[in-house]
Order: structure tokens, then C-alpha cells, then sequence
């Protein structure tokens, strides 16, 4: 590389200071410059290998979205004063879409902002999944988006400007399409690239939808199919085949314009996009604001090409889980519910449908003209109920509406050392005491994890024939999510080293193994 002048003029002053002079905590020359002959501080890039970059793996927690946990945030809003004015319609406490302000009688604006770090590599697609996505939350309002403000960080010498240029020029298309003028915006110099946009729109206050106007009776529609969080995941994962990859994107990158058109016109009361909180996470601030209950089918729920497949191969996120946790608390599931399609309910979505509660006369007029309107899987999803214990009910849409359901597994308490479970050791006992503290300081993980040395406990319950062990063990085992053929492969090495005595004793109790019910019901 040539010296330019500026390098020379740059490099002169950051050798005479012995700083770096755009980041002070390097020495100069900087690690970049003895590595490529690159000076930052004069402007120079690295030359950028060829083809594009895989936007993703800029990301630098993928599986955990880039949001603050809601609880986390809740308490941090908690310790600041609330917002009195009497003009501001919707602010932040009732975890509504977007902040609606009444400028006159007959006038709102509905304000939103969202930035999220990319879920597809492609740059142009992701700018228009951007712009779509922060737009939902106005339409989610019964508003109508009139102009944007581009939010936009990346690491300048990581990514290419071409790179930058397509992000905008996709995120601008859709606004394009969406009717709405861009009116400027905001750029950052940081080390993960992020894109998004501070809409604003306008709305009649009369024409308002909240998250706060379900009724008992009425009933759920959702707009878009399930699992763009699941297949994102699994992209990461080189899993994802290009057709899920395909559909996943067609579905982020469509607006919920004509489906926000259709859901006022049908007379909605309340509505929400279902984005980060996975559509039961979205739904339970629906109930909880609106004071009611909802039943939702779940096989009724569409689910997105191959979404379900990788639900089951386990292909789910860390915020998928979080979302999980979120709402566990309300949430009763009805026996014979799978486990993917709970993965799927709260899976986090990227720029998802609508999820809203109209009359339940006009659902079915509504779906289809959902489904003629381009939003392909809209489906009626389940209904409003009476407040009830447990506010959301995940259950079969054949199930008699009244039968009630068993609540939620509670999840097992954690197994003791193994000679816990033989006759308790008194307290007196010092040497009782301190053999169990020896077992659980070998049961911790070390080098072995912790699912390692649970098949090991298994092989030595067998092999020592101590059944009160064994029947911890197989409980903390299935809690842990092991299969029965692994435990299975597990006793039998405690066989194979404890010879007929131990196959008899294992033959006794290896239906436990295919029973978590059995098992956790000892002791
Ligand atoms: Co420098
Ligand atoms: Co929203
Ligand atoms: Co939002």
C-alpha cells in the first residue's frame, strides 16, 4: 500500500503520543497496522476478501436475540417515576406495541423504535425484514406509518460500504412500499452490526387497538406462521434446508399492512404483533391487559416449512427457553400437547403476524380474506375465556372447552446424592454426613459432565444392585432429558461388569426407564 499523506500525517502524531488516536487504549503502530499495513486512523480499510460477508456471524450471541431479559427490564422501569400526562394514551407500562400521543381531539401519533442485530445474510433482505418488523408495531396499533428514522451501527472496518449501501436500500424499499418517508436517522461506529428504525404514525383515538380490549367469547387470529426464530437457529447451525431458509424470509420480509387493513375493518378490539416474546409471550400481555383468559389450539397454529422437524430435533434457542420461563407462571398445557409445539409457541419471532380478537362471527369471513390478501397461513388459533387461574391454555381444539386442563409439569426438585434416597443418614451421624457430602462433591461437574456422570450412576445402581439409587437416578436422568435407550445402553454395561444377579435386577426395574410418571412417583 502507497503512503498516502494522510497516513503519514496521522502516524506521525499517533507515534509522537504513543496512542493510537482512534483508540487510545492501542499503541501505534497498532496490532492492525504491524499485520496489514493498515493505519485505521487515516481511513484505510483492509481490502475485503471476496464474496459477501455472512452477515450472521457478526452477531455475537445469536441464539440469545439481542434483547434485555423482560423481567430484567420491568425492574429497571419499575425504579423510574411514571410518566404523568394525561395526553400520552399508551406509554411503556402497559407493554403495548407502541407509545401513542394525542396531538388534538381526533389525532394520535403512534410511536415506535426497534434495532435488532441480523437473522438472515443477506444485507438488501435484511434492511427490508428491519423496516417491516419496526413498522408491524404501528399497524399493531391500528395506525397508519407515516415516516421512519434509520437507526444503524456496524463495525466500519469490518464491513464493507457496498454491504451498508444494500441493508439501507432494502430498508428504504420497504418504506417505499409501505407508503412511509424516510426522514433521516443515526450511525454508530460499533462492533456489532445493527439495523433499525423509529417509526412514526398517525391514528384517530377512536380507532385505536390496544393490547387491552379482549373480550370473553371472542376469537384469536394470527396472521403469520410460526418458527422464523427456530429456522434462524438453525441456519446458524448449517441445518436450516434453503427452502425453510426460503419461506422464512418471505415471511419476515412481508408487511402486516393489508393484514393491519383487515383486522380494523373486521372490528378488532385487541391486537399485537408477535415478535420477541414468541406468540404466547405477546398473548399474555394481551390477557393480562386485557383481563381475560385464551385457549389456544395448537394444532391449529401454523407453523412455517420444516419448523416443526427442527422443533423436534431440539434445533431451540436460548431465548426461546427465556421466553419459556416468561410465561410458565400463567400458562396450563393439556396433556398430549408436544413439546415442539410449545418450542414453537415461544419461539421468538423476527418481524411476525398479527395476532388479534375479533367477534367470533366474523372470524371466519376474516381468515379468508386474510388468505386473499396474501397472508397465505392465517388461521383462527383459539379464543378468549373468562379470567381464569392460569391465563392461557394450550390445548387441543377437540377437547371439551370445560374439561379442566392438568397444569404444567412441575419441574422435578432436585435429586439428592444417591444414599440420600436410601434410609436418611441421621443427622448425628457425622460419618453419615460427611459420605453424602463426599457424594455430591463427586457427582458435580468436572471434567465429566453432569449428564455423563448421571449415565455413569445408572451403570454403578445396576452393577451394585442398590435399588433406591437406581430409581434416583432414572428419575434425574429423564428430568435431565436422557432417552430411555441411553439409559438403557448405560445399565446394560452395569450388567455386563455385574454379571446374572445384576441383569436380574435391572430386568426388574427397566420398565421405569419408560415411565416418568412411575419413577417420579417413588420415594
Ligand atoms: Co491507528
Ligand atoms: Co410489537
Ligand atoms: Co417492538
Amino acid at each position: 500500500m502507497a503512503v498516502s499523506p494522510k497516513r503519514a500525517r496521522v502516524m506521525a502524531r499517533s507515534r509522537r503520543l504513543g496512542h493510537c488516536i482512534c483508540d487510545p487504549r492501542q499503541a501505534c503502530p497498532c496490532e492492525a497496522f504491524r499485520q496489514h499495513d493498515v493505519c485505521h486512523c487515516a481511513g484505510e480499510r483492509l481490502p475485503q476478501a471476496g464474496g459477501r460477508p455472512v452477515l450472521t456471524q457478526l452477531v455475537q450471541s445469536p441464539g440469545c436475540a439481542s434483547k434485555v431479559p423482560p423481567g430484567e427490564l420491568a425492574r429497571i422501569l419499575g425504579r423510574l417515576p411514571a410518566v404523568e400526562d394525561p395526553r400520552l394514551l399508551v406509554g411503556s407500562a402497559t407493554l403495548d406495541d407502541a407509545g401513542v400521543f394525542q396531538v388534538s381531539p381526533d389525532l394520535c401519533l403512534v410511536q415506535t423504535v426497534d434495532v435488532f442485530t441480523p437473522c438472515v445474510d443477506d444485507p438488501y433482505a435484511f434492511g427490508r425484514i428491519a423496516a417491516a418488523n419496526s413498522l408491524s408495531d404501528v399497524y399493531a396499533m391500528g395506525g397508519t406509518p407515516l415516516t421512519a428514522l434509520t437507526i444503524l451501527s456496524y463495525p466500519v472496518h469490518e464491513v464493507a460500504e457496498e454491504v451498508v449501501a444494500e441493508l439501507l436500500r432494502g430498508g428504504l424499499d420497504q418504506l417505499q412500499e409501505a407508503g412511509v418517508t424516510p426522514t433521516g436517522g443515526h450511525s454508530i461506529n460499533e462492533a456489532e452490526l445493527k439495523l433499525g428504525f423509529a417509526v412514526t404514525g398517525l391514528v384517530a383515538p377512536a380507532e385505536m387497538v390496544t393490547n387491552a380490549g379482549a373480550r370473553p367469547g371472542e376469537a384469536l387470529l394470527l396472521t403469520k406462521p410460526l418458527g422464523t426464530g427456530i429456522i434462524a437457529f438453525a441456519g446458524q447451525l448449517g441445518r436450516a434446508s434453503p427452502a425453510a431458509r426460503a419461506a422464512a424470509v418471505a415471511s419476515m420480509t412481508m408487511l402486516n399492512r393489508a393484514a393491519a387493513e383487515i383486522m380494523r375493518r373486521a372490528g378488532a378490539r385487541a391486537c399485537t404483533d408477535v415478535t420477541g416474546f414468541g406468540l404466547l409471550g405477546h398473548l399474555s400481555h394481551l390477557v393480562r391487559e386485557s383481563g381475560v383468559s385464551a385457549e389456544v389450539w395448537w394444532e391449529a397454529v401454523p407453523w412455517l416449512t420444516e419448523a416443526w422437524r427442527y422443533a423436534e430435533e431440539g434445533l431451540v434457542s436460548g431465548a426461546a427457553e427465556r421466553n419459556r420461563e416468561y410465561v410458565e407462571g400463567r400458562l396450563q398445557v393439556a396433556a398430549g400437547v408436544p413439546e415442539a409445539a410449545l418450542d414453537l409457541l415461544c419461539d421468538p419471532q423476527t418481524s411476525g403476524g398479527l395476532l388479534f380478537s375479533l367477534p367470533a362471527a366474523a372470524a371466519e369471513a376474516c381468515v379468508a380474506e386474510l388468505r386473499a390478501a396474501g397472508c397465505e397461513q392465517a388461521a383462527l388459533i383459539g379464543r378468549v375465556t373468562e379470567l381464569r387461574e392460569g391465563s392461557i391454555q394450550v390445548t387441543s381444539r377437540t377437547m371439551p372447552n370445560d374439561t379442566p386442563t392438568p397444569a404444567l409439569e412441575p419441574p422435578a426438585p432436585p435429586a439428592e446424592a444417591c444414599c440420600a434416597a436410601a434410609p436418611a443418614a441421621p443427622a448425628t451421624s457425622d460419618a453419615g454426613q460427611a459420605f453424602q457430602q463426599f457424594m455430591a462433591t463427586a457427582l458435580r461437574p468436572g471434567a465429566l459432565d453432569v449428564v455423563q456422570k448421571e449415565l455413569i450412576t445408572i451403570a454403578l445402581s445396576v452393577c451394585g444392585q442398590c435399588e433406591p439409587c437406581l430409581k434416583t437416578h432414572l428419575a434425574k436422568a429423564l428430568a435431565m432429558g436422557l432417552t430411555p435407550e441411553e439409559i438403557a445402553e448405560a445399565a446394560w454395561l452395569g450388567v455386563a461388569f455385574g454379571g446374572a444377579k445384576a441383569m436380574m435386577f435391572w430386568k426388574g426395574l427397566e420398565h421405569l426407564a419408560r415411565n416418568k410418571e412411575a419413577v417420579s412417583g417413588v420415594e
